[in-house]
């Protein structure tokens, strides 16, 4: 079982969107997948409610135990990949996902506040990756909510790729994206045709190379 951590110490920048549809893309190409949700926000768990997403998504909150405890919750999941959706922050549960991760997902929204907040991010998540050298854990910067007709789409791009980091093409903002939430499906089983879902199958085909895994 190997672990997909999407982290980001700021919100609303689609994380949540991000987890629940890589774990979609995942699923429909025949893997065993489960969410775990760290977000007292339990976002990704509403989203599983009208039970049609075709995998679990766990709650999973630090909260209500240690560290190791929550550790060995994550591992407990019988699946392939297991994607953990965070809450906004570089608290406990950060640390957690970081530490427990082969793939951590940085989700970058357009804006300069944005950058300046993954930049943050990629900091932590890097002091703490040269901390454990055991860590073998890979990175992966993911534009997000970018519309390419305006120039900070066209510049997110070229700004985080300035960081260092490996990065996936951008993840456009797109209505399937907001739809898909509120039909409690993924955006590859809700608009198999979209750009969203196209978008999605080349974000999975990235995270399977960098997990070591035979790109199904
Ligand atoms: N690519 C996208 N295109 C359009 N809207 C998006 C996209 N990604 C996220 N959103 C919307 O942005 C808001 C915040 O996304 P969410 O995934 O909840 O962020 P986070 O988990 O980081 O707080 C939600 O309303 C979501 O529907
Ligand atoms: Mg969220």
């Amino acid at each position: 079982m190997q672990i997909v951590s999407v982290v980001q110490q700021k919100g609303g920048v689609g994380k949540t969107t991000l987890a629940i549809n890589l774990a979609g893309e995942l699923s429909r190409r025949g893997m065993r997948v489960a969410v775990v949700d760290a977000d007292p926000q339990a976002s990704a768990v509403a989203w599983a409610a009208p039970r049609k997403l075709g995998f679990a998504v766990k709650q999973e909150l630090l909260s209500s135990g240690t560290v190791s405890q929550w550790l060995r919750n994550v591992l407990k999941q019988s699946s392939d990949v297991v994607v953990v959706d965070t809450p906004a922050g570089l608290g406990t549960v950060f640390r957690a996902a970081v530490d427990v991760a082969d793939v951590i997902l940085i989700p970058c929204g357009p804006s300069s506040l944005d950058i300046n907040a993954a930049r943050n991010t990629l900091a932590s998540v890097s002091s703490m990756l040269r901390a454990d050298a055991r860590s073998e854990a890979r990175v992966l910067m993911v534009p997000t909510r970018v519309d390419v007709q305006t120039p900070e789409g066209q510049q997110i791009t070229d700004e985080l790729g300035a960081l260092g980091e490996s990065i996936s093409p951008a993840m456009s903002h797109d209505i399937y994206f907001v739809r898909a939430f509120t039909q409690g499906v993924s955006v590859s089983v809700g608009a198999p045709a979209s750009k969203a879902a196209a978008e999605m199958q080349v974000l999975a085909d990235l995270v399977l190379q960098q997990l070591g895994k035979a790109v199904a």
